[in-house]
């Protein structure tokens, strides 16, 4: 074959593969379109079914909770339907309790009067108002059953839920309470004066005046009557008590006796401090502001003896949400610095700082008085300070005429008032000092004070505790005694921070039993331990 042939067949040649080539190359890019078309369905088809499958298995779960939940709703439901069930059969339990108690009361026929009844408890205090035949023993007799009385009240005061007494049942009860508080002190007062009328046949062989102490559970009477008027007594200590006092000349010269009768109640503080849960009644500083009864020249034991005005000024007037509402604001606040357990000292004064800024609003307030010349708080903030261990009502009496003996006779002169004050106001000693009663007193022994105790006096105008009027204190922790002086007679109570062993430092609840356990709460100075059954 001639060369140039042969490369033209060379050349056919190579054109013909190229032309298979490049048709090929047409064929395989037609197939990849099919196959990345098919392998693009399959894919889609791969991703719906994925898709299907996770709606499912969603559904499913959905399903499972919506399952679940239904079964927890339906024994949620079971459970506060049983309560429910509980709670009404503790109302009922309750209803019955009280009916019960009724019951019995009347069965028992013991002449003590319902206290929710009104003719019945108002026979009883009028037909106790007419006796004028009181000792202090039948007094104390008779105190057992007006702080029952009492109690009762309160209970039912703190307990009731709204529905089941009325606002005017619960005026009504927290004016009885406050009834039965002033005739019992009256009472007190009555038989004190027939005890003072026959003093003189008591004399003590060794000083020749007379003293005794008379205490039950609740009360300590003591009483000592200056029947001598000699210097060198001026002084007394009640042994069997463990009171105490020393008069200043003037007095001890005097027909004058000395009272001491410490309550373990406290019938003095308005009603909601006496019994916490009561709704407050609004201090009234203008009150404060308009009387300021430092200033005032007359004795001013006299007001301590009247006691409260009159019981038609009870607690139960003013107050109403706005009481309640304080309260739980300050409960809101309390629960919030208890809420942290772990804090450290500095951080429970600080909190303790937050607690005083309402009371130095207060004292703000009460510095206003016209020539005020104090410069710390003398009024108590109940929030923070609140009355332990009961009420001292220390007083000065007149001294009634005493029987004389003539020959075979003994005369009496009769007068008809009762009880009276001795009006003593302080003069100034030869050396300049303000003559001041000094009074020692023993501590109740059912009440643990973890400081020295702040000692206030009664302030009955301005219905509050006051600090101003009692000077240099001396607290002997270990005899459990306290001494101050003061400048005229009080009535005495001895305070402690209400928010001393707040916050608690830790709290425990520990099972000790089938449906029983131990709750202990450790704050600042106490460890308190709570059986629950
Ligand atoms: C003492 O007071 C309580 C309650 O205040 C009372 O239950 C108790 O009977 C009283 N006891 C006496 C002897 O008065
Ligand atoms: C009380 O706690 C709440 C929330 O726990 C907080 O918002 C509030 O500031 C706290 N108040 C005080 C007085 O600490
Ligand atoms: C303070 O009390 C002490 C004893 O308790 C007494 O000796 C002292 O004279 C009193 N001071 C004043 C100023 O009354």
């Amino acid at each position: 074959m001639p060369n140039c042939i042969k490369i033209i067949l060379t050349f056919a040649f190579l054109s013909l593969i190229a032309n298979v080539k490049s048709d090929a190359k047409k064929e395989s890019k037609k197939e990849k379109e099919k196959r990345l078309k098919a392998e693009a369905l399959l894919r889609a088809q791969q991703e719906e079914a994925e898709r299907l499958e996770r709606e499912r298995l969603y559904q499913e779960h959905l399903e499972k909770l919506e399952a679940k939940y239904q079964g927890e709703r339906e024994s949620e439901l079971a459970e506060l339907n049983s309560l429910e069930q509980k709670f009404l059969s503790a109302q009922q339990w309750k209803i019955n309790y009280r009916e019960q108690a009724k019951w019995e009361h009347y069965l028992s026929c013991d002449g003590t009067p319902d206290p929710t009844v009104p003719q019945e408890i108002n026979t009883f205090m009028s037909l106790w108002r007419d006796d004028q035949d009181e000792d202090i023993q039948l007094v104390m007799e008779k105190e057992e059953v007006v702080l029952n009385l009492i109690e009762k009240l309160e209970f039912l005061l703190l307990e009731a839920s709204p529905e089941e007494i009325t606002d005017k049942q619960r005026d009504q009860y927290q004016e009885v309470i406050l009834q039965l508080q002033d005739l019992l002190h009256q009472k007190y007062n009555d038989a004190t004066q027939n005890l003072l009328k026959i003093a003189s046949m008591y004399e003590d062989s060794e000083t020749g005046n007379m003293h005794t102490v008379l205490k039950d559970e609740n009360i300590t009477f003591c009483i000592w009557v200056n029947l001598k008027k000699k210097a060198r007594f001026k002084s007394h200590m009640f042994q069997e008590a463990g009171h105490g006092f020393e008069l200043p000349k003037a007095l001890a010269l005097s027909s004058v006796a000395v009272r001491v009768l410490h309550t373990r109640y406290d019938h003095v503080s308005p009603l909601w401090v006496q019994c916490q849960g009561l709704p407050r009644q609004e201090a009234s500083y203008s009150l404060e502001l308009a009387e300021h009864p430092e200033d005032t020249g007359q004795g001013p034991g006299e007001e301590e003896e009247e006691g409260r005005e009159e019981p038609s000024t009870p607690a139960a007037e003013e107050t109403g949400s706005n009481g309640r509402k304080e309260s739980a604001a300050s409960l809101k606040e309390n629960s919030n610095n208890t809420a942290d357990t772990k804090e450290t000292k500095e951080e429970t004064e600080k909190n303790s700082d937050i607690l005083d800024v309402p009371s130095q609003e207060e004292d703000a307030l009460l510095q206003e008085e016209p020539g005020g010349r104090e410069e710390a708080p003398k009024a108590v903030d109940l929030q923070q300070l609140v009355p332990v261990g009961g009420v001292f009502h220390i007083s000065a009496l007149q001294l009634p005429p005493q029987a004389q003996d003539v020959g075979d006779w003994s005369m009496v002169e009769l007068l008809d008032a009762g009880l009276e004050v001795y009006p003593y106001s302080p003069g100034e000693a030869e050396d300049g000092t303000q003559e001041a009663v000094q009074i020692t007193l023993r501590l109740p022994d059912n009440v643990i004070y973890f400081q020295a105790p702040v000692v206030a006096r009664w302030d009955p105008a301005g219905q509050q505790w006051r600090t101003d009027g009692i000077s240099n204190i001396t607290y002997e922790a270990e005899e459990k005694s306290i001494t101050f002086s003061m400048g005229a007679f009080y009535t005495v109570a001895l305070l402690q921070d209400a928010h001393l062993n707040l916050p608690y430092q830790a709290w425990e609840l520990h099972p000790a039993g089938v449906d029983e356990g131990l709750f202990t709460v450790t704050a600042v100075f106490a460890t308190i331990q709570i059986q629950i059954k």
